[in-house]
């Protein structure tokens, strides 16, 4: 880890270079188990967005992309999984291969229940690439990705898409947030 020079950032876990490096190979991976498939890549708006735009220059195979929103319920402070859509993909996924470009993975509740609604619309195949998964002591998460990135430790990340109160997804960098920005 190193430090750098924005007041909020504590330390930076992922330089634009290792980052580069992580979505290079993960482009590389999918290009070559979806030739000729196709692929249809999803984002789950708004924090995968970065990834994605990334993930898919370094996609070498023919693939599209869509968006979807999803909110959850409950308070807010705990991840149910359970979620509403609130903007629905325009692409049919009958018969598509689908890959969920996801930026961190939590508990993986949220896209469990997601591909849950989406399986109903019977694809071709669900897989989920996620740039991160947190590294939870005892704790795996609900899902189990097919591309994972990179293993981020268990504090609150923010920048190359991720937010803290919708800031700092602009930075190039993913970093630790000084908890005094926070509390
Ligand atoms: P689950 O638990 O359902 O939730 O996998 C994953 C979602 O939680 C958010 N999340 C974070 N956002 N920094 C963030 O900016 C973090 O360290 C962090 N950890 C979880 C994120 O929206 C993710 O999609
Ligand atoms: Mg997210």
């Amino acid at each position: 880890m190193s430090s750098c020079n924005h007041p909020d950032i504590e330390s930076i876990v992922l330089s634009e270079d290792a980052i580069k490096e992580i979505v290079a190979r993960m482009g590389a991976k999918i290009s070559e188990d979806y030739k000729d498939k196709n692929p249809l890549i999803i984002t789950v708006l708004r924090g995968a967005f970065v990834f994605t735009a990334d993930l898919v220059r370094a996609i070498t195979v023919p693939c599209s992309v869509d968006f979807m929103a999803v909110s959850s319920y409950g308070d807010g402070v705990k991840s149910t999984g359970v979620v509403r859509i609130v903007k629905d993909l325009d692409t049919r996924i009958e018969g598509r291969h689908v890959v969920i470009a996801e930026d961190i993975l939590d508990s993986g509740l949220t896209l469990s229940y997601l591909i849950e609604m989406l399986e109903a619309r019977h694809p071709a195949s669900i897989e989920v690439a996620a740039f991160s998964v947190k590294d939870i002591p005892d704790k795996r998460p609900a899902i189990e990705p097919r591309y994972v990135g990179v293993h981020v430790p268990n504090e609150f990340i923010v920048g190359y898409g991720l937010d803290y109160a919708e800031r700092y997804r602009n930075l190039p960098y993913v970093g630790i947030l000084k908890p005094e920005v926070y509390s």
